[in-house]
């Protein structure tokens, strides 16, 4: 693939989109949304308004490390705080598909609002071919997905998507952020799912349930750096397992490591990870995190599981 020439071509459709409207980037720090963002305020300018909303389901200081990022490269980003708003909307439920969904239209209601607040058009979304590939096949409902399953966004939300990589796969997005200026930390680092923490949360997510994950995560991410794997993260099961605690019996947390080796999310292979690695994050967690109880290693490849848990 081209790179320079797939961004000047996509700068001239942006351009052309947009016309003389404003436009929103709907940044959440991943690679995919950086190099759009990036592409898209090359693009358009002051006429491009980037919005992180930290919806309390982002890993350890992240709202504060993306703006930091996008700082240097002279990009202005505005945190809107709406974690209650999404909490409220995933309260009670249980079912996988049913948090994807409740997850889309609360991502997209508070889009549309932030949107249409600052009299603009159009919504700028990095969702790349395989978000499309997954949710049209059925596998699971990606957050970021609408037109391409028949719901209009205009009609929805007020205004329109304007996606950029939809064409491209993981690989080519990270060479497009490398050439769009970002830091290596960014182009490099490990796909995160849009919903966050949410597909990492099994059982209903509440703020308790997802600062438990957040800690294992940050766990597991300083543990496995030097693999440099595809995508490693950890999951809070919805289930409890029994432990000892002061030579009493504790009903607690149990967290699955998982980790993967992949070129492009489609398919993935469980990490070998060296046994002293994963006994240090295990002894970490129940350290460090006092309602956890138990940790597993999980072994499935993709297929038959999928990457995340939801
Ligand atoms: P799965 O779990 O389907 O994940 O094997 C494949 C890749 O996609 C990421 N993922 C998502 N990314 N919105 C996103 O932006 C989503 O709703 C979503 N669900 C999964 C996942 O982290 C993995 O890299």
């Amino acid at each position: 693939m081209n790179i320079k020439a797939f961004i000047e071509t996509q700068w001239n459709e942006i351009r052309k989109t947009v016309g003389d409207g404003t436009a929103i980037s709907a940044l959440s720090g991943g690679v995919d949304s950086s190099a759009c963002t990036v592409l898209a305020h090359r693009a358009l300018g002051d006429k491009l308004k980037v919005i992180f909303i930290d919806d309390g389901l982002m890993r350890e200081g992240e709202p504060a490390d993306v703006r930091a990022v996008f700082a240097k490269l002279g990009i202005k980003v505005e945190v809107v705080e709406v974690a209650d708003e999404f909490f409220a909307a995933l309260a009670g439920h249980l079912d996988p598909e049913e948090k994807r969904k409740s997850f889309r239209q609360a991502f997209y209601s508070v889009f549309g609002r932030e949107v249409l607040r600052r009299g603009a058009r159009f919504l700028v979304q990095g969702t790349i071919k395989a978000d499309i590939i997954e949710t049209k096949g059925g596998v699971k409902t990606q957050h970021n997905i609408l037109e391409q399953i028949g719901i209009d966004p205009e009609k929805g939300f007020g205004f329109k998507v304007v996606e950029p990589l939809k064409e491209l796969f993981k690989p080519d997005v990270r060479l497009v952020a490398k050439a769009l200026g970002l830091p290596e930390k960014t182009y490099a680092r490990m796909p995160f799912p849009g919903p966050g923490l949410m597909t990492r949360v099994l059982g209903e997510v509440t703020p308790e349930r997802v600062a438990v994950v957040r800690k294992a995560t940050r766990i597991v991410e300083a543990g496995i750096r030097e693999l440099k794997p595809f995508q490693a993260f950890a999951v809070l099961l919805a289930d409890k397992g029994t432990g000892i605690e002061d030579g009493k019996r504790k009903f607690g947390d149990i967290i699955i490591i998982r980790s993967v080796e992949s070129r492009d999310a489609m398919t993935a292979k469980p990490t070998p990870i060296p046994w002293d690695i994963l006994m240090k994050m295990s002894r970490r967690m129940v350290k460090e995190i006092p309602s956890v109880t138990r940790v597993a290693y999980e072994l499935t490849p993709k297929p038959p599981a999928t990457i995340e848990y939801i």
